[in-house]
C-alpha cells in the first residue's frame, strides 16, 4: 500500500516510516523541509514536501492511505495548535475526501475525549486534538483514531495495551516505537476501521490488541 506519513521526520512519523518500508508498504513520506529529504530515503521512504500551513495536497497524490502524526508541540503558542494539530489536520482530512484516499490513522492524544478533565496547561491543546478527531470520524473515510499517553523514546516491545472506547482501562506512558508499530498494524487490521482506541503500555502483543474481542 502506498502510505503517505503527514509529519514523517517528527519522533513517531520517522518510526512508522521504516516500519512501513519494513512490512512492504511503500511510505511517501511528507516533510517542510528538503534538508529532511534524505533522512526521508534512508528510512525506506519516498520523501515529498507539504507544509500544513502551505501547499500540501499534492505530496498526498497516489496515496491509498494516509497517516497524520504531525503537531505543532508544546515549545509553539496555540495559534500553532490551532494552525496544524486542528487545521492542518482538518485539510488532510478534506484532502482524503478530495482525491478519494479511503483509509486515515490520526495520531490523537490521550483525554482528547475529555478535555475539560485534563490538566488546565494541556486543555486548548486537547480541544484541538478532539475536534480534529470529530471531523475524522463524521466524514466518509475508512478512520481509526489513535490516542496515546504520554510518549517515550523507549524501545519497541511489540506489546502494548489498548482501550476501545466502550472500556475504562487506563494505563501508564508509551514508546513512539510502540505506537509507530501499531499505525502499521492497524493499516493491516479491517476491525480497527471505525475505531478510537486508547494507546498505554503493555504486556500484550499488537496484533491481539487490537482484537475488539480480546
Ligand atoms: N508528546 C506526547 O507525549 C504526545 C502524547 C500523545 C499524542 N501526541 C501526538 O503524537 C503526534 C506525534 O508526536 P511526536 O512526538 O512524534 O511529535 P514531533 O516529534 O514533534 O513531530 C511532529 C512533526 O510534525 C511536523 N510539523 C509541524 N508543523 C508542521 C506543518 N505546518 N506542516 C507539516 N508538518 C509539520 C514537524 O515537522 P519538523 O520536523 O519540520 O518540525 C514534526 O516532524 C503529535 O500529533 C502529537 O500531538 C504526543
Amino acid at each position: 500500500m502506498d502510505v503517505a506519513v503527514i509529519g514523517a521526520n517528527g519522533g513517531i512519523g520517522r518510526k512508522v516510516v521504516s516500519r512501513l518500508a519494513n512490512a512492504g508498504h511503500d511510505p511517501i513520506g511528507v516533510v517542510r523541509h528538503e534538508t529532511q529529504f534524505e533522512a526521508v530515503r534512508e528510512r525506506g521512504g519516498e520523501p515529498r514536501l507539504g507544509d500544513l500551513e502551505g501547499e500540501f495536497a499534492p505530496a498526498l497524490e497516489g496515496a491509498d492511505a494516509v497517516v497524520f502524526t504531525a503537531g505543532a508541540g508544546g515549545d509553539t503558542g496555540w495559534d500553532k495548535t490551532l494552525l496544524v494539530d486542528l487545521w492542518g489536520a482538518r485539510r488532510s482530512i478534506d484532502a482524503c475526501v478530495e482525491h478519494d484516499i479511503d483509509r486515515f490513522v490520526m495520531i490523537s492524544s490521550y483525554r482528547a475525549g475529555e478535555p475539560l478533565a485534563a490538566p488546565d496547561a494541556i486543555r486548548p491543546y486537547l480541544v484541538a486534538k478532539r475536534c480534529a478527531d470529530d471531523a475524522l470520524r463524521s466524514s466518509s473515510l475508512d478512520a481509526t483514531v489513535l490516542r496515546p499517553t504520554t510518549l517515550t523514546d523507549g524501545a519497541e516491545t511489540g506489546r502494548i495495551s489498548a482501550a476501545f472506547e466502550s472500556s475504562s482501562e487506563d494505563g501508564g506512558e508509551i514508546s513512539r516505537a510502540n505506537v509507530a508499530q501499531t499505525v502499521v498494524a492497524c493499516l493491516d487490521t479491517e476491525t480497527v476501521v471505525g475505531e478510537t482506541i486508547r494507546l498505554f503500555g503493555g504486556d500484550t502483543p499488537i496484533e491481539q490488541a487490537l482484537d475488539p474481542n480480546e
